[in-house]
């Protein structure tokens, strides 16, 4: 294993944004807000029913895990979140904004500012460097060449990956390839990181390690979902949804979210591996 240390930005350099707003108590608006989303699948003569009303509530900070069985909708309904696609009907408002009354180019323009997205399949470039697979998404966003290298090096500073800038994933393991693929979603610095089974492809061992990583940026502000079908892995968020066939059946709090560093450790001292995973958390 080998060591990674998930840096603190400096100031002014901050990958990961305050969500914006309160409301007239100290509860923050909600980042995400879906009212009776429905998405139908139209196959022919077959209606697929993917979604049958999901009303959701998702605030600035929290960490959730979105569960149930295969073809209960998890997918279906982070695609909608994440504006991958339209809802048959209901609403959704991203950050307070009405995201089915937004024309097509606000959509893109929002979805690349504020959202970033993991896969279960890493999704990187086999044949560009960790550093140009970062660097990607900031190609249309205007920053010079230099800057676009100067974030994407951060962006892999705080995922541990400071010295790995110049591997091919084929060089990378597979917790290192999605934790490129994790630094390439915080590039654009999204207050919002969507992961449908991030940890889908890997052993418990590295589900750990990344997240390990998915906690520390959380407790660094940012706001994540994650779809998992594995509770060991939904005890390291701090709510669990749980879906089935089209609906949410039941959304509560982890009584008592796990450290997936301090689970980590133990594993690897019961292994008496080498190496060591330090994250330092902060308060946000
Ligand atoms: N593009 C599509 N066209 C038609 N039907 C679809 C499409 N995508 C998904 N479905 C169907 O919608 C339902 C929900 O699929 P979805 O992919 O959201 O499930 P899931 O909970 O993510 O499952 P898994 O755990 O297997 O990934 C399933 O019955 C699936 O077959
Ligand atoms: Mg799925």
């Amino acid at each position: 294993m080998t060591q990674h240390d998930v840096q603190s930005p400096s100031h002014g350099d901050q990958l990961i944004q305050p969500e914006p707003g309160r409301q007239n108590g100290s509860r923050p608006w909600p980042v995400i807000v879906t009212r009776h989303l429905v998405k139908t699948y139209v196959l022919g003569e077959t209606n697929v029913h993917a979604l049958r009303s999901v009303s959701l509530k998702v605030y600035p900070g929290e960490f959730v895990a979105i569960m149930g069985p295969s073809g209960s909708g998890k997918s279906s309904f982070m695609n909608l979140i994440g504006c991958l696609d339209h809802p048959t009907s209901g609403d959704y408002f991203l950050a307070g904004m009405p995201v089915s009354r937004l024309r097509p180019d606000d959509l893109a323009d929002i979805r690349n500012r504020r959202i970033g997205f993991v896969f279960q399949s890493f999704n990187l470039l086999v044949r560009d460097t960790a550093l140009t697979n970062v660097m990607l998404p900031m190609m249309y966003a205007g920053f010079s060449g230099k800057e676009q290298e100067r974030r994407a090096r951060r962006a892999l500073q705080l995922v541990g990956l400071g010295d790995r800038i110049s591997h091919l994933p084929t060089q990378l393991s597979g917790g290192e390839q999605q934790r490129v693929a994790i630094a390439r979603a915080l590039v654009n610095s999204p207050s919002l990181l969507l992961a449908d089974e991030p940890t889908g492809n890997l052993d418990s061992r590295t589900s750990l390690e990344i997240m390990a990583v998915l906690q520390s940026l959380n407790v660094r502000g940012i706001t994540i979902i994650i779809v998992t079908h594995n509770p060991e892995v939904a005890a390291y968020t701090r709510r669990q949804v749980e879906m089935r066939d089209g609906r949410i059946v039941s959304d509560k709090p982890v009584a008592a979210m796990r450290s997936a560093q301090a689970d980590w450790s133990a594993v690897v001292k019961s292994n008496s591996a080498p190496g060591g995973m330090q994250i330092q958390e902060e308060t946000p």
